[in-house]
């Protein structure tokens, strides 16, 4: 155990019953996961729609974790003044969604968050590089995004080694988030690659039992260590 690098799991509740957000945000809180991760899908960037500003700042009152946003946005400038103020402490958006990353850092950061860059699997990890001492967090999307219940692609843990040396060799404390895919056989060797923090969505809510899924993918962790 003492030779795991320390990680958190954000718990996202996309492939929750979105019927009854209440329960999926309840279900992540007992599963054990340290803060909850909003996914914005705007049916434009990605081809999915999921849900808006009102759900955001539903969340942030009831849930008793921590809560982040990632947008999934095209045009992610228009939405930092929507959505701040609702009670997230951090927003990501997309790298590939803005011709202005700096500026909508700044945008985030003013008001009063941390913000998040993400990149999908097919986007060089280097085009980070220039933002990296101004972000918290640097989100490597494990799979195309828009849909939980996708599978990691492989390409994934050397993205993750690649970002950890850049941070390494910056000003940088970023974080490093991985999101989609994640589950119990490959946590372990995301962590041991460098990542921070591991977002889960489909192996929480399509686990037999929901809330004893992230205690297994922490025993699998704990294991491979
Ligand atoms: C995908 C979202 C992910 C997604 C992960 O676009 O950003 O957070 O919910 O889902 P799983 O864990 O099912 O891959």
């Amino acid at each position: 155990m003492s030779n795991v690098r320390k990680y958190q799991f954000a718990g996202s509740i996309l492939a929750g019953d979105l019927l009854h957000l209440s329960e999926a945000i309840r279900i992540c809180e007992v599963a054990g996961a340290d803060l909850l991760q909003l996914d914005i899908c705007d049916g434009h960037f990605v081809p999915t729609i999921s849900f808006g500003e009102e759900v955001v700042r539903r969340t942030c009152q009831v849930s008793k974790l921590p809560v982040e946003v990632h947008l999934m946005v095209s045009r992610p400038d228009d939405w930092i003044p929507r959505m701040a103020g609702m009670g997230q402490f951090r927003m990501i958006f997309h790298l590939e969604a803005s011709h202005r990353a700096a500026g909508v850092v700044q945008a985030i950061t003013r008001s009063g968050m941390e913000a998040g860059l993400a990149i999908n699997p097919e986007t060089p990890t280097s085009a980070v590089e220039p933002l990296l001492p101004y972000v918290h967090n640097i989100c490597l999307m494990g799979i195309a995004p828009g849909f939980a219940g996708q599978k990691l692609m492989d390409t994934t843990y050397r993205r993750v080694a690649d970002v950890r040396a850049l941070i390494e060799k910056s000003p940088s404390s970023a974080t490093i988030t991985v999101d989609g895919g994640v589950k119990a056989d490959n946590a372990a060797q995301l962590i041991e690659a460098g990542a921070d923090i591991l977002v889960v969505s489909s192996g929480i809510f399509q686990h037999p039992r929901p809330e004893a899924s992230l205690k297994e993918i922490r025993t699998a962790i704990t294991g491979a260590s």
